[in-house]
């Protein structure tokens, strides 16, 4: 939010919303805040409509009143600038079909596991975006030279004392033609869970940069010191062992995403009759780069055919890709897709193990059942919190669903690591529940759990 504003007086009528998309299609990895997962047999063609879009949001959802709505620029500018909705409606617009994946997406498929959403492979979209450039409002507020940073603010607040969601945008990157402001997204207005009335869209970087519901952006000479820029969205400056803890200073802030493909089918686990072809597709993307090209594996990674590429493309969009498999023989196999983009990058068998669990890009893989049943697979136990929990209910709850914490799959250390880091955003918990806390969570949510489906 803006300095020296409260909410109330920043967007008069503004409310927050506990979960703003109304949908049954999407997985709900967290209702409050919305958190929710595109599943893979929606993920079927190259523009992902709004409804089925992928929502991540760290705090409650809020709803703008556009009409005394405005977007504040200042700090390191030559003149304040203070826009209306119709003002930036007024600029030249502009239009761009990006690719949008949140850093943590494949978050569940590392081991050990690691806190946070545990999402799998639908944490990406790709949509249309419209608006006006970062740039063109920058040029108009007269930024000045010495800039280096543009920090970009939206409505939403930290519930309690949680740091508010501010980012830090490289003055190059803010600076670039395809770095937008966007008003519309698929040709409709924005929806309120994807930043109605305002967004930034920085195509080809990690998702937490393209910030909702803007309200203020700041030019500044240094980076901004907030958690969401000096300890979250952080990556190992070097490779680390699995599981290992490693220290802010030895981290530097994402950016450009690493080339990734998923196969969204098909699905997982799918059953075909023997003897007919079966055709594996999915997506692939890169960053910043294009994909050179896409290959299928149907016998577990031994060989590789080429896959074709659809035609829709744009700079920073991923690309279809399918391959007819002609002769699937009966039984279970493994089927893997693997991309290279134009930097000569290739998905990697394993991603690199880091500990919030950034920019999964292993090689993707489904099983596949060719004329037989499919095997049967353990079931996780259900989720049953009872007993002594009444500590969950009064220190966690009211901040967060059940479901959110339900998801992890910590143990001991890894809950008091949590629990630690809610302390320090205001949770209020005294020295003597926090042990309690962290047994409760032990013994409620076991860790060998796998992420929800
Ligand atoms: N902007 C604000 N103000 N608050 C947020 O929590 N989440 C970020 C980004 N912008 C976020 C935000 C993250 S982590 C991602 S991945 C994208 O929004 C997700 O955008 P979407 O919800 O439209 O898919």
């Amino acid at each position: 939010m803006a300095p020296g504003f409260a909410a109330a007086a920043l967007l008069p009528g503004a409310s927050f919303a506990q979960r703003a998309l109304s949908t049954d299609r999407l997985i709900i990895r967290s209702g409050r805040p919305e958190d929710l997962e595109t599943p893979v047999h929606l993920l079927n063609s190259w523009i992902t409509p709004n409804d089925v879009f992928f929502v991540r949001s760290h705090f409650f959802t809020p709803i703008v009143d556009a009409a005394p709505w405005r977007l504040q620029v200042d700090g390191n500018v030559e003149s304040v600038l203070i826009l209306t909705l119709d003002d930036i409606r007024r600029m030249p617009s502009t239009t761009v079909t990006a690719t949008l994946e949140c850093a943590g997406n494949g978050r569940a498929f590392f081991e050990p596991p690691v806190p946070g959403v545990q999402w799998r492979k639908g944490a990406v979209g790709t949509a249309t975006w419209t608006g006006v450039r970062l740039a063109d409002v920058l040029q108009r507020a007269r930024v000045t030279a010495s800039t280096r940073y543009i920090w970009l603010d939206g409505a939403d607040t930290g519930v309690g004392a949680a740091p508010d969601f501010i980012r830090s945008l490289p003055i190059e990157k803010a600076m670039q033609r395809e770095t937008l402001l966007a008003y519309e997204m698929n040709g409709e207005p924005l929806p309120v869970s994807h930043g109605f009335p305002l967004r930034a869209i920085v195509p080809g970087w990690e998702g937490a940069y393209s910030v909702k519901w803007l309200t203020h952006l700041q030019a500044s000479t240094r980076d901004h010191d907030g958690a969401f820029v000096q300890a979250g969205y952080r990556y190992p400056r070097k490779p680390v062992a699995a599981g290992a803890l490693v220290a802010v200073a030895d981290t530097v802030p994402l950016r450009d995403m690493p080339v990734k493909s998923i196969i969204t089918a098909p699905g997982p686990d799918a059953v075909f009759p023997a003897g007919a072809p079966l055709t594996v597709a999915g997506f692939a993307w890169a960053g910043e780069a294009e994909i050179a090209r896409v290959e299928v594996s149907t016998d577990g990674g031994g060989t590789w055919q080429p896959a074709q590429l659809g035609r829709d493309r744009a700079r920073y969009a991923w690309r279809q890709f399918a391959y007819v498999w002609r002769t699937p023989a009966a039984g279970s196999h493994r089927v893997l897709s693997r991309a290279t983009d134009t930097r000569g990058m290739t998905q990697p068998a394993t991603a690199a193990w880091n500990p919030a669990g950034y920019v999964w890009n292993a090689v993707d893989a489904v099983a596949v059942h060719v004329g037989t049943a499919v095997p049967p697979r353990a079931v996780d136990p259900p989720i049953a919190p009872g007993g002594d929990s009444a500590l969950l209910t009064s220190r966690c709850l009211s901040c967060h669903d059940v479901e959110l914490i339900a998801q992890q799959r910590l143990d001991a250390a890894g809950w008091g690591r949590e629990v630690d880091k809610m302390i320090g955003w205001g949770a209020p918990v005294t020295g003597g529940e926090r042990e309690r806390l962290i047994a409760d969570l032990v013994r409620l949510f076991p860790a060998h759990r796998s992420a929800a489906p």
